[in-house]
């Protein structure tokens, strides 16, 4: 099977090829801005890479959507940030260029997984998510935290479309919250811009406080890409094509975590952090501040959002595996050796 993966070298995609190296004969085609994160399967001779925007490398992405059997365009704008701050950014990337994709896989009669949402069921206050039945619930137009959620729920309507006239074997997935190494950029976290786990850990690795947002009771569900990426997998595999044609969260729903706990779950692992004598005190003290303060006012918040992952569990015979202080640890664990690696440990 010949797989191509736009966006590559991002969280998801650096991990999904290093399992398909390692697990599978599968070919790999990829395309992304740099290789930074992909030094595990870089020499490999069934991993096929190259250095490119895909808003710019047009024909080569049209030729290689032609010569692959699954495509998966993993490239995204995924911070909330920046959804505030780059709002147009994140539609003509996220949307205008998927779209193109979209339509690529409709034009050459190929198969696609794309990655949805955690965030399209919005401040939907079910006690799970269902990919079947929960509504989507957004905000006013003012509030632009919306415009990345949206997008994504245009584009699932536009792919459910085409499958439903038959011209599209599609795979929707929304994961939840995923973590672990690689999740941000390590600079994006210093500006104060990237996502909660590892804005919290940079936070605590150089001393400075943890801030949480209108007080810190919301609660994620907080899901180890090894599970994640296992489950893609499957979908991937696609045993009996029970895949096609579906939506499915990938999720922890029993990881469920208030951004406060969080916060003290992180600080604990680092005060407890093996062999840690140099850094086993961080100065960092937990703070509130307003979401006004902290994103701007386009800025609305989701209080609760747990997945049913009962299709998955269903369909694909998936359950993760991973509890939450196990995947923060292994988070924790990575970026402390980042930090150290790019002298930003404070002792
Ligand atoms: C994220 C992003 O939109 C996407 O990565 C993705 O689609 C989705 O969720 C997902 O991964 O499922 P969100 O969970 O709101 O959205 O993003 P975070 O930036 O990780 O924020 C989580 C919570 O922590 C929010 O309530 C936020 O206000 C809070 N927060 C964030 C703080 O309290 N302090 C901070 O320093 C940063």
């Amino acid at each position: 099977m010949k797989i191509l993966i736009l966006g590559v070298n991002g969280f998801i995609g650096n991990k999904l090829v290093k399992k398909i190296m390692q697990s599978t004969g599968w070919e790999v085609y990829g395309i992304d801005l740099s290789c930074s994160k992909l030094s595990h399967s870089i020499d490999n001779p069934r991993f096929h890479f190259i250095e490119g925007d895909i808003t710019i490398h047009k024909e080569w992405v049209d030729y290689h959507v032609k010569k692959c059997d699954v495509i998966i365009p993993l490239v995204a704008i995924a911070t909330p940030a920046h959804y505030i701050k780059e709002p147009l950014q994140v539609f003509e990337l996220g949307f205008e260029e998927n779209l193109r994709i979209v339509r690529l896989c409709v034009k050459y009669g190929k198969r696609i997984l794309f990655p949805s949402t955690s965030e399209v069921y919005g401040m939907n206050s079910d006690p799970e998510f269902s990919e079947d039945t929960s509504n989507f619930v957004f905000g006013p137009v003012r509030k632009q935290r919306w415009i990345y959620a949206c997008a994504k729920q245009l584009l699932d309507r536009v792919i459910w479309a085409y499958g439903t006239e038959g011209k599209l074997d599609f795979t929707i997935f929304r994961p939840f919250n995923w973590i672990g190494p690689k999740l941000d950029d390590i600079d994006a976290a210093k500006e104060g811009s990237s996502r909660v786990v590892t804005q919290f850990i940079i936070n605590i690795v150089m001393n400075e406080p943890i801030r949480l947002v209108d007080g810190g009771m919301q609660k994620r569900c907080f899901t180890y890409i090894e599970d994640g990426i296992d489950c893609l997998m499957k979908i991937i595999e696609n045993k009996k094509g029970l895949c096609r044609g579906e939506i499915f969260n990938i999720g922890n729903p029993h990881n469920e975590c208030s951004m406060r706990d969080l916060a003290e779950i992180l600080l604990a692992l680092y005060r407890n952090h093996s062999g840690s004598e140099a850094y086993s005190v961080s100065a960092s003290e937990i703070i509130e501040v307003s979401s006004d303060e902290y994103y701007g006012e386009g800025y609305q918040d989701i209080s609760t959002r747990k997945p049913s992952i009962k299709k998955a569990q269903k369909l694909l015979g998936w359950v993760p595996l991973v509890g939450l202080e196990s995947a923060l640890e292994k988070t924790l664990d990575f970026f402390i050796e980042e930090s150290r690696t790019k002298g930003l440990l404070c002792a």
